[in-house]
């Protein structure tokens, strides 16, 4: 995928209510929603248990802590751990991301100016070109270098030691890293869509920072049609507060926020108008699949990447959507979710007409 096609794919999101990636005017706010410890981050029970012991263990040792790979879904917190990993080792955080390091050089910039015990954290380290990725290896397996002096005959490659640090590289796409990569990973975190109980006091631990009055079941409403992803949660309830501010008397009630909800097209699974589209087209279209995400990406107009990376996910996690060999193909619980008569239930009341 080029630059420009995620590109596309950060602005579709943008203009998304309910997406998982972040919009530039509410990243401020993001920001101070962001849990800064290990204690502060919600549920995730067995990345934390694990994670505290590998933290504990390394720091007791004063060894730096092995490198962690973070994959999940967008949203689901894998920034903010990566943040507070290096924040509960004591360590300095340097951050950068896959599409930003074009050039071999500018990873050995990185890579030399590290100091012993830092963090560096790779973003969407899927899009790290090949060649770039290549370097990581021996800095990652033996904390060296290698450079590649000069061309042609006179190149000569020297060898530069490294301090020890750790890298935490995050991803959407986990599919899409190498195995040699994955491979030098000692840790490995999958981050999964949360249950309804953790986004509730996810969204009323960010009611209080944000000063909002809720009530319990209000942030259990905002909760229900979260997607299982807190940067949503966060969103959908900044938004909900402005509907309680402007339209009522401020106070988040369940009434008040299924009625925000509902008016900004959320649904009651947290689906939007995408998700939608996209089930719509499947069935009417496409028979209810199986249908390939190329032909599907045509249809409603959104980028493939996107439709697998962004909206896929939650759909396949709710058994919303089917992944099979021969294409995506949509369930009996979305017929029903959305109104339609299945297949074989419409070819039954057709024949009913004619007996
Ligand atoms: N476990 C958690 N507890 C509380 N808040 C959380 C948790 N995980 C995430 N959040 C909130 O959700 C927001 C988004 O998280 P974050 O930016 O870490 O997601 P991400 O996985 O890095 O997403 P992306 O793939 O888009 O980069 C954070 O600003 C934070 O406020
Ligand atoms: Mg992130």
């Amino acid at each position: 995928m080029s630059d420009n096609d995620q590109t596309t794919n950060r602005s579709i999101e943008e203009s998304r209510l309910i997406g998982g990636n972040s919009m530039n005017d509410d990243q401020q706010i993001e920001l101070s929603l962001r849990p800064q410890y290990l204690r502060e981050y919600i549920g995730q029970r067995k990345v934390k248990d694990n994670l505290n012991i590998f933290v504990k263990a390394a720091k007791a040792r004063s060894e730096s802590l092995d490198h962690v790979l973070l994959n999940g879904p967008p949203g689901l917190g894998k920034t903010t751990l990566a943040a507070i990993i290096s924040r509960e080792m004591g360590s300095k955080l340097k951050v950068t991301a896959g599409p930003v390091i074009e050039k071999a050089g500018d990873l050995a910039a990185l890579l030399t100016n590290l100091e012993a015990g830092d963090v560096l954290f790779i973003d969407e380290i899927h899009r790290l070109h090949p060649a770039i990725e290549e370097i990581l290896y021996p800095a990652m397996e033996d904390y060296e270098l290698d450079l590649v002096i000069g061309q042609g005959p006179s190149a000569r490659s020297v060898k530069l030691e490294l301090p020890r640090f750790t890298l935490i590289g995050a991803t959407t796409r986990p599919g899409l890293i190498t195995a040699p990569l994955r491979g030098r990973f000692g840790i490995n975190f999958h981050l999964d869509f949360y249950p309804v109980e953790d986004l509730q006091i996810i969204v009323e631990r960010s009611a209080t920072i944000l000063g909002a009055q809720m009530e319990e079941s209000g942030a259990k409403a905002i909760a229900l049609r979260s997607r299982g992803t807190p940067r949503i949660a966060n969103r959908l309830l900044r938004r909900v507060r402005d509907f309680a501010e402007v339209e009522f008397d401020g106070v988040i009630t369940a009434a008040v926020a299924t009625d925000a909800l509902n008016r900004m097209e959320v649904d009651r699974f947290g689906l939007d108008e995408v998700d939608r589209k996209m089930l719509t087209t499947i069935i009417e279209k496409f028979g209810g699949g199986p249908v390939g995400v190329s032909t599907i990406s045509a249809s409603i107009s959104e980028e493939k990447e996107a439709i697998e990376e962004i909206y896929e996910p939650y759909l396949i996690q709710i058994g919303f959507l089917n992944r099979t060999p021969r294409g995506r193909v949509v369930t009996a619980a979305a017929y029903h979710h959305l109104g339609f008569d299945l297949p074989n239930q419409a070819a039954t009341r057709q024949n009913d007409l004619f007996q």
